[in-house]
């Protein structure tokens, strides 16, 4: 019934997180979106988004993926059912009233293949031995990446990693902590492409060791 009625007007449930405000989930055109104040967090835009950056990606042998950034899990459910991608994804989430909406709202439950950790992406990464085929940085706090993921040393723990898919900035293609990190994953022998404006917003950088 709500899908239906959202065909005529959104439907909005708002919801206090720990760390981006207000978070709503509206049904809108039969669909189910998790937003917060000033940005689509999961199954809006963002789905689009992320769709353009896998499909510069090799899933073909990644077995082991980390995400960094869980929101409503939009990334989890188009890798397994878009891509049938039916290995490991290790998702880290700062803030635990959004790990239950990705769990309430959209089914995303901790299972043998899928693990959610409530922790920093920071201190993860630090503290971190696995190795990952593929590591997906999807970091905002509302429209905004936390500084802390613009530096040397969080890329730096990064680069053990095959493939990495960033998506960068809302609206910024071209500053200067983007790069340095450029710089510090070339050294790390990446080669990068950089998705500027995709989905008309949203600039993407997908970075691949030149031996996979
Ligand atoms: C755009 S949403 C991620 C969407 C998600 N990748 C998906 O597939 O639906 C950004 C998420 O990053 C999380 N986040 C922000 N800072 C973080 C941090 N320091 N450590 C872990 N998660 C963080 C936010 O709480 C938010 O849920």
């Amino acid at each position: 019934m709500i899908r239906l009625l959202s065909y005529i007007y959104p439907i909005t449930k708002k919801i206090k997180s720990d760390y981006n405000g207000i978070v709503e989930i509206t049904w809108y055109n039969g669909k189910k979106l998790l937003n917060s104040k000033n940005a689509n967090f999961s199954y809006g835009s963002l789905e689009k988004i992320l769709q353009v950056g896998f499909r510069n990606l090799d899933l073909s042998n990644c077995k082991n993926i980390l995400l960094l950034g869980l929101g409503g899990g939009n990334v989890i459910k188009t890798l397994q059912q878009d891509y049938n991608y039916l290995h490991k994804i290790t998702a880290i989430e700062i803030d635990s009233v959004i790990i239950k909406i990705a769990k309430d709202e959209f089914g995303i439950n901790n299972s043998d293949k899928v693990k959610i950790i409530c922790m920093d992406a920071l201190d993860f990464v630090v503290k971190n031995t696995e190795v990952f085929d593929l590591i997906i940085v999807d970091l905002f706090i509302d429209d905004t990446i936390p500084t802390p993921f613009f530096t040397n040393n969080f890329w730096q723990h990064l680069t053990h990693t095959k493939q990495l898919l960033f998506n960068a900035a809302l609206y910024v293609n071209n500053n200067e902590s983007l790069q340095k990190i450029k710089q510090l994953l070339t050294k790390n022998a990446f080669v990068i492409t950089q998705l500027d404006n995709v989905n008309k917003t949203n600039t993407l950088l997908i970075a691949k060791k030149t031996k996979l």
